[in-house]
């Protein structure tokens, strides 16, 4: 708690006036916005654009600006927490369901810091199960094609109900273990017709963010 809160906050250092901000989701990010919050009280101007609805009402809960991001030609820096980081950098993201917005926000913004506590740092991805967002229709179908790349599958749940996502979609856990070659795997999922989109990241992180268990931050810059 203290680690994610120590990142999540040091990343508003990045921020500055007049900038268009993305902000990704979790609890880690959480302490993101409420520091941007305190900074916007004490004059900090910003317009932001949310990646869940989760954000979306924490953001007016904390005063920021929001924007439609249909209105936004670029993002001048995001900032997103994330389940597994590897020495690469390369990413696993979901675990709040929020993937495929916080992909489509990185993928317009300039810089992407993302906000950890050091367990989030892997040798290799893959012992998170890895989120895919796939549409309802013939989801049981799609989840033996996921499984015949080798990993076990669980629909995510919502109590009783299947977990949906802010997109109207359901979302596939699947175990591998361990990723070894992330690139490859992001390609194969997302070939599957059914496949929305899947949490990794690869290649789209500026900088690292870590809070560790003594209190202090490290930076990890690309
Ligand atoms: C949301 O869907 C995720 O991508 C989060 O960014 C990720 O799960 C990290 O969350 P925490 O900061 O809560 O650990």
């Amino acid at each position: 708690m203290e680690s994610k809160k120590i990142a999540g906050e040091r990343a508003v250092d990045y921020v500055r006036d007049g900038m268009i901000v993305g902000l990704g989701t979790g609890s880690t990010v959480y302490w993101t916005l409420s520091r941007l919050g305190e900074k916007i009280k004490q004059g900090l101007s910003i317009q932001a654009v949310a990646t869940s609805v989760q954000t979306e009402s924490l953001a007016k809960e904390f005063g920021i600006a929001l924007i439609p991001f249909s209105k936004v030609e670029s993002i001048d820096l995001t900032i997103d927490g994330a389940d597994e980081v590897d020495p690469e950098w390369n990413l696993v993201k979901g675990g709040g369901g929020a993937l495929l917005r916080e992909k489509i926000v990185a993928d317009a913004s300039k810089r992407l810091i993302i906000v950890a506590d050091e367990s989030k740092l892997v040798r290799h991805l893959g012992k998170f199960p890895l989120p895919v967002e796939v549409v309802k229709f013939g989801f049981e179908w799609t989840m033996r094609r996921l499984s015949g790349l080798g990993c076990s599958v669980k629909p995510r749940l919502s109590g009783d109900n299947p977990f949906v996502t802010d997109n109207g979609n359901f979302i596939v856990d699947c175990s591998f273990e361990s990723i070894v070659r992330p690139r490859e795997l992001h390609r194969e999922i997302n070939d599957i017709p059914g496949v929305i989109d899947n949490g990794l990241f690869i290649d789209r992180a500026s900088r690292v963010i870590v809070g560790c268990q003594d209190g202090t931050v490290k930076e990890l810059n690309s």
